[in-house]
């Protein structure tokens, strides 16, 4: 399974703070926003990313992230020219791809809630075609809506409609298998000038191959394109980080329990920050003795720990 963070667009709604940078390195409460996606991937078990924006920004993007090796990641990079929808990623991730399937993750999304490490992996392991995650909102009408009949099967699929049949809202969170490459080449472009995702996933729901998960209750979904909603965003992260002193999409430390770097190279880039919070609190999670039991999600899967501790 290959892994694409969407993160182009002009972030406009953003302005003036994204005049001079790309609204996905923008900071949700103590990290940049697109820490948070990348450890939705991680924490599916998806180790190959590509990370996709504008030219003018891969440079901001390389430099925060690297190849990714300081999060046992491979990270590649590429380039969407014009905003044509979220689509295109697929089509410009193509020789990325590869013959494997591919979770995309748009990078202003973010996810919290017990137990989603179960959810990812496990949606990942089943899908055999096509998988979305719902999401009740108050707003429908902005996103991507999905309308269910009464034994829980999806009967339709509207872009932002006016009049939003249901609830529950597609989240920035797909999984696909190949057929999807092929797929989106039947797309054409909409109202608003884009290819739209809820037309490719007409086109799995249409052959019967679309799954949908529903996100409970119990989950956060948020995401933080305007600056309230980047605003309460990094307020929820603040909240739940010193309630619990846990961190939340610390790319770090999904790596140290995930086994792929090394107490040592914990601590190393903690030293590298120890004047912040961020990094004092690496370099405690590296002096823990018994850290494990805390991680209990990544106990479910055990044969996926190869672990490096000590
Ligand atoms: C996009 C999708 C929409 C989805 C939303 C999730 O909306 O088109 O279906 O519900 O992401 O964040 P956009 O960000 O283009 O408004």
């Amino acid at each position: 399974m290959k892994g694409i963070v969407l993160a182009g667009g002009t972030g406009s709604r953003l302005l003036p703070s994204t005049n001079s940078t790309n609204k996905h390195l923008l900071t949700v409460y103590d990290k940049p926003m697109i820490y948070y996606p990348l450890s939705v991937l991680m924490l599916g078990g998806i180790r190959d990313i590509l990370i996709i924006s504008t030219q003018e920004d891969q440079q901001r993007f390389k430099n925060l992230l690297g190849d990714g090796s300081s999060f046992g990641l491979r990270l590649q990079y590429a380039v969407q020219d014009e905003p044509n929808g979220i689509p295109e990623a697929l089509t410009i991730g193509e020789a990325f791809i590869g013959h494997s399937d591919v979770t995309l993750i748009l990078a202003d999304n973010i996810f919290f809630g017990q137990g989603f490490t179960n959810v990812i992996r496990q949606a990942i392991h089943e899908n055999k075609y096509a998988t979305i995650f719902g999401y009740r909102v108050k707003d429908p009408n902005r996103f991507g809506v999905i309308e269910f009949d009464e034994e829980q099967n999806v009967i339709s699929l509207e872009e932002k409609p006016e009049d939003p049949k249901s609830d529950f809202a597609a989240t920035g969170l797909y999984i696909y298998d190949h057929q999807a490459l092929k797929l989106v080449k039947k797309l054409s472009f909409s109202k608003r000038g884009e290819l739209e995702i809820t037309d490719l996933n007409k086109l799995y729901l249409e052959k019967g191959q679309l799954k949908v998960q529903l996100l409970g209750r119990g989950f956060a979904w948020m995401d933080a394109g305007t600056h309230d909603a980047l605003f309460e965003a990094s307020a929820f992260i603040k909240n739940i980080q010193d309630r619990q002193g846990f961190k939340v999409a610390c790319l770090e430390e999904i790596a140290y329990y995930l086994g792929y770097i090394s107490k040592q190279e914990l601590y190393e880039v903690g030293k590298s920050m120890d004047n912040n919070e961020y990094g004092t609190y690496l370099l405690e999670l590296a002096e823990r003795k018994y850290t494990q039991q805390y991680w209990d999600e990544s106990l479910h899967y055990p044969h996926l720990r190869t672990v490096k501790h000590g």
